[in-house]
């Protein structure tokens, strides 16, 4: 049994030489949204799915505090015994309204939101289409299902389509399911083909927009708004803990079965509901998604700004400038050195190594946040420059 551990030892082997790990290092303090100590060390945090800020957010951190004061510490309880309180009722209103649906749950992580989504609707005798380089809790949630799961080649409504069209009758009531911005490459899902696929074979359509809730669309609700096909998309997944700074998921849905998980999905039942100060902070996060577009333009000002720099330094990059940038290294050495090197210049970022990443390729993966300074993102354009002068590629 403990051979299974066994063995993440020896992967990790070659890790543990260089004295620092890598996928589990602390921030020792955190001094704000884009700056903390790592390693004793004053530090730019250019590796947070802190897309617009708001974990310091005076605002967000008032409500959080009266929360605090009011309802205390935690919920101890699932949603479906006394985990309930009026803020989850409130948050979920607000969701369904921001989102324009009819419904709306919410759950404890984003992680869960899938799980209890997924979980549920890809029952047993059940097919789900999903994106092959889906996150694992699409992975999970299909998985706990039970439905028969067909993986189709990332982006491709060419691949989804021969797919669907190969299940025959299966196809109408099948469950196709991707992400808006995948967060290893910065890349989004072409949703209009995928919306047009969906449509002609009478499939379901859901969406995660962990990462592109609050930076893509005219109202920031996500790659679905961008693109004009939210109509098509029957379920919408996301988190709190990337632009809404906090923890917890939720699924937003027209129809009415949505309101049916909560007697029936396990994830959403056995665990407890997400804290008041949590709720409170994530009600006034989504509020400044729809009043403080300045939020959004500044976060896309730096993610270009950024982008522009790595590539006229000649680093490759993800496919196109988002607030996910993707800088892929030759190898894991070098992707190895890199991230280290940039550490020691006081910028830190995500180091992403095969098999976590997309077609085993290892990659540093930088995270723009609205609250960056232009000083830092030209300090973090400094460190990658140095880097490259002293090794390049
Ligand atoms: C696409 C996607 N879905 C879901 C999640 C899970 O979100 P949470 O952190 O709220 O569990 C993540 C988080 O990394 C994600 O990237």
């Amino acid at each position: 049994m403990l051979e299974r551990l066994r063995q993440v030892a020896a992967a990790r082997r070659e890790l543990d030489e260089l004295g620092i790990d890598p996928f589990g290092i602390p921030i020792e303090r955190v001094y704000a949204p884009t700056e903390g100590q790592v390693n004793g060390r004053r530090t730019i945090l250019a590796g947070t799915n802190n897309y617009l800020g708001l974990t310091f957010d005076p605002e967000c951190l008032a409500a959080a505090r009266d929360a605090l004061e009011r309802e205390g510490t935690g919920t101890t309880g699932s949603r479906m015994a006394n985990g309930t309180y009026p803020g989850h009722l409130a948050l979920e209103r607000e969701f369904a309204e921001f989102y324009g649906r009819r419904y709306a749950i919410v759950f404890s992580t984003g992680y869960q939101a899938n799980l209890g989504v997924l979980g549920t609707l890809a029952a047993p005798g059940e097919v789900a289409l999903i994106d092959a380089d889906s996150h694992a809790s699409i992975y999970d949630g299909c998985r706990l299902g039970g439905a028969d799961i067909i993986r189709f080649r990332h982006n491709s409504a060419e691949d989804l389509e021969k797919r669907l069209r190969r299940l025959g009758e299966r196809a109408r009531g099948a469950l196709v399911v991707v992400e808006g911005l995948y967060s290893m490459l910065g890349d989004r899902a072409p949703l209009t083909d995928i919306a047009e696929v969906k449509r002609r074979h009478g499939a379901y359509l859901a969406v995660d927009e962990a990462h592109s809730l609050g930076v893509f669309g005219e109202q920031g609700r996500g790659v679905s708004e961008e693109a004009g096909v939210e109509a098509d998309v029957d379920f919408v997944v996301g988190t709190f803990s990337k632009s809404l700074g906090a923890t917890g998921g939720f699924c937003v849905s027209d129809r009415k079965e949505l309101s049916l998980l909560r007697y029936a999905s396990r994830p959403y039942i056995f665990t407890a509901a997400p804290s008041p100060s949590v709720v409170a902070s994530t009600r006034v996060a989504l509020r400044s998604i729809r009043e403080r577009p300045g939020l959004r333009a500044r976060l896309w000002s730096n993610a270009r700004r950024l982008y522009a720099a790595l590539q006229e330094m000649g680093y490759r990059l993800g496919p196109e400038p988002s607030p996910v940038i993707a800088v892929v290294l030759e190898s894991k050495t070098q992707a190895l050195d890199t991230w280290r090197g940039l550490l020691e210049r006081g910028v830190y970022v995500n180091l992403m190594l095969p098999p976590a990443t997309p077609n085993g390729v290892s990659l540093l993966r930088c995270s723009m946040s609205a609250a960056h300074t232009p000083e830092q993102i030209d300090a973090i354009s400094k460190a990658f420059a140095e880097i490259r002068e002293a090794a390049p590629a």
